[in-house]
């Protein structure tokens, strides 16, 4: 259970996957056609969970190479996650997994801080790199909630924040 009054949600995962774009699309339903790389950007909004609307940060982080300094501070201060790869990139995918290691270090080994894997660029899925048994193998292996969405086309992208606050109230 938190006992911080705010509750602080990490966007997390490799440059360029759209973290920023399920953000803003969340945030405001927005969707920027150009790529912008994040250094950091933080939002306060409300969210509903366990029958109340809570106050949340979203943070925003930080998925090129030269802000990770920022992104590691985001991490520390994270109390759920959404761990975004995108379905056209490899590398994307690898990186997750590292990163999500990374956070449970990070949380003195416990592995049962809120977080959903979120698949990003479902739109593009003729360009699909990483098997969906894969990714869902990975998850059921972490006990880990999975969700694919676009943030161009807004699929899914209220239901991860959802889903998230499910694992946090579950924690
Ligand atoms: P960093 O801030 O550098 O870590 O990148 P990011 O993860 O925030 O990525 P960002 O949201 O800036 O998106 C990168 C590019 O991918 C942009 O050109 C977006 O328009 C595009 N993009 C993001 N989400 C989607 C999606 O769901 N589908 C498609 N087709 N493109 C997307
Ligand atoms: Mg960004």
């Amino acid at each position: 259970r938190q006992s911080k009054r705010k509750l602080t949600v990490c966007v997390i995962g490799s440059g360029g996957v759209g973290k920023s774009s399920l953000t803003l699309r969340y945030i405001n339903g927005h969707f920027p056609e150009f790529y912008d790389p994040t250094i950091e950007e933080s939002y306060i909004t409300q969210i509903e969970y366990g029958f109340h609307f809570h106050e949340v940060e979203v943070i925003d982080t930080a998925g090129q190479e030269e802000f990770l300094l920022f992104r590691d501070s985001s991490m520390a201060q994270g109390d759920a996650f959404l761990l975004v790869f995108a379905i056209d990139s490899v590398s994307s995918w690898v990186h997750l997994k590292e990163l999500r290691s990374k956070i449970v270090r990070e949380k003195d080994d416990d592995v049962s801080i809120p977080m959903v894997v979120v698949g990003n660029k479902r739109d593009l899925e003729e360009d699909r790199q990483i098997p969906l048994e894969d990714v869902v193998e990975y998850c059921q292996r972490i006990k880990c909630p999975l969700i694919e969405t676009s943030a161009k086309t807004s699929l899914n992208v209220t239901e991860s924040f959802r889903m998230l606050m499910e694992q946090v109230e579950e924690h």
